[in-house]
């Protein structure tokens, strides 16, 4: 399984916190996007954001929790990103957007919220090379994992053998080294806080990726 860092949960010295994930394991950075609309949060602006990731080699794995997902893109692609994932939830033109991003060479996700079932993807499950199951409501780190997506996981997981789709599956939410080894057929794990409170990311990220 691969580690998605989230840094939401970082308050101080945020680029050079950034940096020390930058130089951990981990697989890919990933980076929270909240426009205080789709979610009661809010992230710094799109140039505070490039600032922030300017010397970083991880790949980056942007989430929009944003209303206006389009202008968001048009923004974020800029940062030459491996996936975009935009909440379902979020738009209507879901097909129109998967396009968007797609025309941009940057492979395209999909995000659920915990009450949303994974049978209201199954129109784009062929068009998508990622399916982010949120396993906390999306808004703030340090929340407690929901149990209800790991049915998410299994369902998606045999949808995808049955229909030789090729999505990766991720998870974002409440992850840390008691519950990683529940995650079976999971892809990516985005984990923020249990790496970030922590004192030597590089240590905790081994952890979790040996446990
Ligand atoms: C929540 C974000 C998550 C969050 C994960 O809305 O999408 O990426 O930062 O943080 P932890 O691991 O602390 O739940
Ligand atoms: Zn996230």
């Amino acid at each position: 399984m691969k580690i998605s860092a989230s840094f939401l949960a970082i308050k101080e010295n945020i680029k050079e916190n950034i940096k020390r994930l930058d130089n951990s394991s981990i697989d890919y950075l990933h980076v929270d996007i909240m426009d205080n609309i789709f979610v009661p949060n809010i992230t710094k602006n799109f140039n505070e954001i490039s600032e922030l990731l300017q010397d970083i080699n991880t790949l980056k794995d942007i989430h929009l929790m944003v209303s206006d997902v389009i202008s968001y893109i048009d923004d974020y692609s800029k940062l030459n990103p491996a996936f975009i994932t935009f909440h379902l939830e979020a738009v209507d033109n879901v097909k129109e957007v998967i396009d968007y991003i797609k025309n941009k060479n940057i492979k395209v996700g999909i995000s659920i919220k915990p009450n949303t079932m994974v049978d209201e993807l199954i129109d784009y499950l062929d068009l998508i090379d990622l399916v982010l199951v949120m396993s906390v409501e999306p808004g703030f780190g340090g929340q407690n994992f929901i149990d209800n997506s790991l049915d998410k996981i299994e369902k998606l997981y045999t949808l995808r053998k049955n229909n030789n789709y090729h999505y990766l599956i991720e998870i974002d939410g409440g992850i840390n080294a008691s519950n990683i080894n529940k995650l079976n057929g999971v892809d990516i794990a985005v984990v923020g806080s249990y790496i970030t409170n922590s004192d030597d990311y590089s240590k905790t990220v081994e952890e979790l990726k040996n446990t």
